[in-house]
């Protein structure tokens, strides 16, 4: 037993990481496009302002996605590129070209994938309040519901939200990433209530004005755990601490915080008593629209924390040896995260799981031979799926694993230092050359990830 027949092998890209503005592309401003601009904020001064082009070059990306054999692609549309102003006027420029890439990815046989919101929030929303201001729920509802009316006569599958963590940890809480605040911790929690409220909002909009029946999904993220043996002791460690609060600094890196009310239709009482100073109101009706049905549970994993039981039945975080392996960007490199997350995930919400970002971060160059040899890249792709694989063959419900990214792209507020790609992009030229990852990846998606 293996990879269901209609495995979605695919890969994952978000609007601001590569499309670029576009000329005359009629967008507006969202809060990255002004953030970049702030002095200090990007690695270089970098800006998405023409990323990877793909605004003008999305035919060329489609080919190079057909000629991978990708069964399906993971995108994002830019909220400020159909309704600039968040609301109310449509762009029709921009319904154009996501319609384009739409079709585009349908004639070369691709499912397309749409996220709803992978960070672009529109300035103007922003300047109302952006997420603190609860009327962003019926905002975001609409502009769900027209994103429906235009694409789902053809698209059949969408997310809602990618990574709330991210975006409200590291936009609000930390400031790194647009709009680079430090909000106080009360008012984190009254966004990410918000933010919960909108998804249910989303969803319920998709389907009223969906043309034919859809699926729909949500991508948040977090570290997965994992034992350190495979006694029942520390896999029960790993499952608690999975699912545990972390302290209020940090306490948006929380899967249970995110997922228990959207699958399970209420927050998680540790964390009630935990954060319970600093929690805004929270209804029965705000329960039942966070919890509005989903049809299935994205993932977003990249690596673990390895687990123990100590002594007194506490689970522990076990310390990583010294030269642990790590990726460029100095993440731990855990493929056990891609056995026991989507494991422990399923056995509490009992969804089908997409794995919805997994990748690494090389220093690819290219070669003197004009190739890009990322070894690591394979390495590291035949120890995560071979994992996945194992979580297949136990029964765990997995049908689809979208690598981040297809291309390299413009990585937040490390710009274009960090290259995640299967296929290499020369900034200078926009030439797009395949690394051997990306070969590697297209044998693997022809014979099923039968050799894993
Ligand atoms: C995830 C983001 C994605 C990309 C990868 C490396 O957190 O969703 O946009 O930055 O990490």
């Amino acid at each position: 037993m293996g990879f269901r027949k209609d495995f979605a092998w695919g890969a994952a890209t978000s609007s601001y990481q590569i499309e670029g503005v576009g000329k005359k592309s009629g967008k507006g401003m969202n809060v990255w496009d002004v953030y970049v601009k702030e002095q200090g904020k990007i690695y270089e001064g970098h800006t998405g302002d023409i990323a990877c082009d793909h605004y003008h070059r999305f035919h060329e990306d489609v080919a190079i996605m057909k000629e991978m054999g990708l069964k399906a692609y993971r995108f994002s549309i830019d909220w400020s590129r159909v309704l600039p102003e968040g609301k109310g006027k449509i762009n029709e420029n921009g319904i154009a070209f996501y319609n384009q890439l739409v079709d585009a990815l349908l004639e070369a046989g691709i499912e397309p994938f749409i996220t709803l919101y992978h960070w672009e929030l529109p300035y103007s929303i922003y300047l109302k309040g952006g997420w603190m201001n609860s009327e962003i729920v019926e905002w975001f509802g609409d502009y769900a519901g027209l994103i429906a009316e235009r694409f789902s006569d053809r698209v059949t599958h969408f997310f809602t939200l990618n990574e709330p963590q991210c975006f409200i940890g590291l936009g609000y809480l930390n400031g790194v990433h647009a709009p680079g605040l430090k909000a106080p911790v009360r008012d984190t929690f009254q966004m990410a209530h918000n933010v919960l409220k909108a998804h249910g909002r989303a969803v319920q909009m998709l389907r009223i004005r969906a043309k034919q029946p859809i699926q729909v999904g949500y991508a948040p993220t977090g570290a997965m755990c994992y034992p350190e043996t495979e006694s029942p002791k520390d896999i029960e460690a790993a499952r608690q601490q999975l699912f545990a609060m972390e302290d209020l600094t940090n306490w948006t890196w929380n899967v249970a915080w995110w997922s228990d009310p959207v699958l399970l239709g209420h927050y998680p009482q540790e964390g009630i008593d935990k954060y319970e100073a600093y929690l805004p109101p929270i209804t029965p009706n705000d329960l039942k629209l966070i919890s509005e049905p989903i049809d299935f549970y994205g993932q977003n994993i990249y690596n673990g924390k390895c687990c123990r039981m100590d002594e007194d039945g506490h689970p522990q975080i076990v310390k990583r040896y010294e030269g642990f392996p790590r990726t460029a960007n100095q993440w731990p490199i855990t493929p056990e995260c891609l056995y026991w997350g989507p494991k422990f995930l399923q056995e509490r919400y009992d969804k089908p799981i997409y794995i919805t970002e997994n990748g690494m971060s090389c220093h690819d160059v290219v070669s003197l031979d004009g190739k890009v040899h990322d070894t690591f890249r394979i390495d590291f792709l035949a120890r995560y799926l071979k994992a996945l694989k194992r979580a297949v063959i136990d029964g765990v419900d997995i049908r689809g694993y979208f690598h981040w990214s297809l291309m390299d792209n413009f990585e937040w507020n490390y710009g274009y230092s960090e290259r995640f790609g299967l296929v290499y992009v020369d900034y200078r030229t926009q030439e797009r050359i395949w690394k051997d990852s990306a070969y590697w990846y297209r044998d693997l998606i022809w014979e099923n990830g039968e050799s894993l």
